[in-house]
């Protein structure tokens, strides 16, 4: 199977294609999937060379259990057409991003230049606008939120309630629910601010996303600790199981546990999170033994 849907995506790290000794770091990095990127973090005069790099760097280093997605640059521009025939059957790229996707039909533009599955950024008005026909297409596996984009385009100041965003963010994560692929939040640019970091992932995980896309390594414990499952959360779904369970013995439908009610539709969560909890452990005891 792909490495795809079941998999944990709470970090996704950034790496500029260019920055060879951070392709090399990233073997060791504790992120989930990585994003190779070939558009704004590298310099005009750097893309072919990055290309270059990326695809040697991808065919000889092994990754492990880390999600390879290659962003490529937007359609339109002088480099596309390049990237897409570098990593078009690449076997070192499990995805391609492709930035600034306004509607299906970018998608449609490029799914037959790739094998691979596609990722779209959504980080343009019409891109948020058109969320559920981008989620729908079927070659789409994953989304990405690009929040300095979108904030440019929208012309929304940037907040740490992050409220001028709200829109965009809630329609992109009801889109991708509704066809079950996959989310993951923008970055959180100032990279030293521990403390913010947290408050902006716990934010995104309350609203559902996935994970948060991360600039800096020193910001992976901190999406890895807020996109996972607590103790204390695991141990909660624990004891809703087995007071529904009770429940369901003695003929009832609905169970009440702390003072709060427990219908099988917390179970079925309750049941994720435990699975979610458990990919996580089983992915870190392979991580300890590699
Ligand atoms: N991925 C992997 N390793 C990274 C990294 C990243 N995104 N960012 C920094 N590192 C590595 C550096 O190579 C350095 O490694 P070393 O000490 O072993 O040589 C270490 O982490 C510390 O880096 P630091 O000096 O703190 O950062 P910097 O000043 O070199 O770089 C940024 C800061 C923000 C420029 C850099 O983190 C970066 O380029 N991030 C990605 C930006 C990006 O991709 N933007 C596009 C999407 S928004
Ligand atoms: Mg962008």
């Amino acid at each position: 199977m792909a490495k795809s849907l079941a998999r944990p995506y709470r970090s996704v790290l950034y790496i500029p294609a260019s920055k060879e000794r951070a392709l090399e770091k990233a073997r060791d990095l504790a992120a989930d999937a990585i994003i190779f990127d070939l558009e704004d973090a590298v310099a005009p005069e750097e893309k072919v060379r990055a290309r270059e790099l990326l695809s040697e760097v991808l065919a000889g280093t092994d990754y492990g259990r880390r999600v390879r997605l290659v962003r490529v640059n937007g359609l339109g521009t002088e480099w596309v057409d390049g990237d897409l025939a570098a990593f078009r059957a690449h076997p070192g790229v499990d995805a391609v991003l492709l930035p600034k996707v306004n509607g299906p039909a970018d998608l449609d533009a490029v799914a037959g230049r790739v094998q691979a599955p596609l990722w779209a950024m959504m980080e343009t008005a019409k891109g948020c606008l058109n969320a559920g026909a981008i989620a729908a297409h079927p070659r789409l596996e994953g989304m990405v939120m690009g929040t300095n984009d979108l904030a440019k385009e929208l012309g929304a100041r940037h907040r740490s309630d992050r409220l001028p965003l709200m829109a965009s963010l809630g329609a992109c994560v009801m889109a991708a629910r509704a066809e079950s692929k996959v989310i993951v939040d923008g970055v959180f640019n100032a990279f030293r601010d521990e403390a913010g970091l947290r408050v902006e992932c716990e934010q995104g995980r309350d609203m559902g996303f996935d994970g948060k896309t991360l600039i800096h390594p020193a910001q992976l414990d901190i999406a890895n600790a807020v996109f996972a499952p607590s103790e204390e959360e695991v141990a909660l779904a624990r004891r809703m199981i087995s007071a529904y369970r009770e429940a369901r013995a003695r003929g009832e439908g609905v169970a009440v546990l702390d003072g709060r009610i427990v219908e099988n539709l917390h179970v079925a969560s309750a049941e994720a999170l435990i699975g979610k909890a458990e990919t996580i452990a089983a992915q870190s005891i392979a991580a300890a033994a590699e």
